[in-house]
């Protein structure tokens, strides 16, 4: 059996079309079922739903073969004993530095003040401040950092953005892209070997599709 393990919403949807091209198709749709092990046409497989955090946990002790994470969660996660054979270009968004409207953070950053940066992703976000040599308090949030700077609980959010329409809706304003995020197959390193028959295929059913669907430059 081939344990995939997925999160609700944009990464399932998009993993979709990916799963039909190696022939499987989820046979329940999540968001009308309570069932967090849903099967599949092939009896072989099965997904999982996680939370996206935790993908990269359950694949790293093997309680998923495989799974579909944000290079972010990745990051955050350490991608510690996870193989990572694939960029699956999919839930495209980029990882930003946004500030109030009002907050002058170039003037900030060029007088070398300490700010106050709120975050889920405190990795990306001490990488990133420190390689600009940029002192930053982090303040560990897990959902809602627009509201950050809205409070004066801090200065500036490292987040997720995607069509910005939520920053523009708290009147933030996007001051540094930090990098591009898309989705990464993730497989356990154990299973790869001793599931090499069944998890090769799927890895290059994936790469076939992703191929298929890469505009030409
Ligand atoms: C992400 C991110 C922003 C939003 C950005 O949240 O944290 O809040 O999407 O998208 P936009 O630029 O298209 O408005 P998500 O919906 O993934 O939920 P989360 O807050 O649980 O991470």
């Amino acid at each position: 059996m081939i344990t995939l393990a997925l999160s609700k919403g944009r990464i399932f949807d998009e993993t979709l079309p990916l799963l039909a091209a190696a022939g499987i198709e989820v046979l329940e749709d999540p968001d009308k079922s309570r069932k967090l092990i849903l099967p599949t046409n092939q009896p072989g497989v099965r997904v999982v739903l996680v939370r996206a955090t935790d993908v990269p946990t359950y694949v790293e002790y093997g309680g998923a073969d495989m799974g579909v994470t944000g290079k972010d969660t990745l990051i955050e996660h350490g991608g510690q004993g996870l193989y990572q054979p694939l960029d699956l270009k999919i839930a495209a968004c980029r990882m930003s530095v946004a500030v109030r409207a009002d907050f002058d953070y170039a003037s900030a950053v060029r007088q070398g003040s300490r700010l106050k940066v709120a975050t889920k992703y405190t990795t990306i976000a001490r990488e990133f401040f420190a390689s600009k040599g940029v002192h930053v308090d982090l303040i560990k949030l897990y959902g809602s950092m627009e509201l950050a700077p809205l409070t004066g609980l801090a200065d500036a959010i490292v987040d997720l953005v995607s069509t910005g329409n939520t920053l523009k809706a708290n009147h933030l304003v996007e001051v540094e892209r930090i990098m591009d995020i898309s989705s990464r197959l993730v497989v356990n390193q154990a299973a790869l070997k001793l599931k090499q028959a069944a998890i090769r295929p799927i890895i290059n059913a994936f790469s076939q599709a992703i191929e298929r669907n890469a505009v030409p430059s």
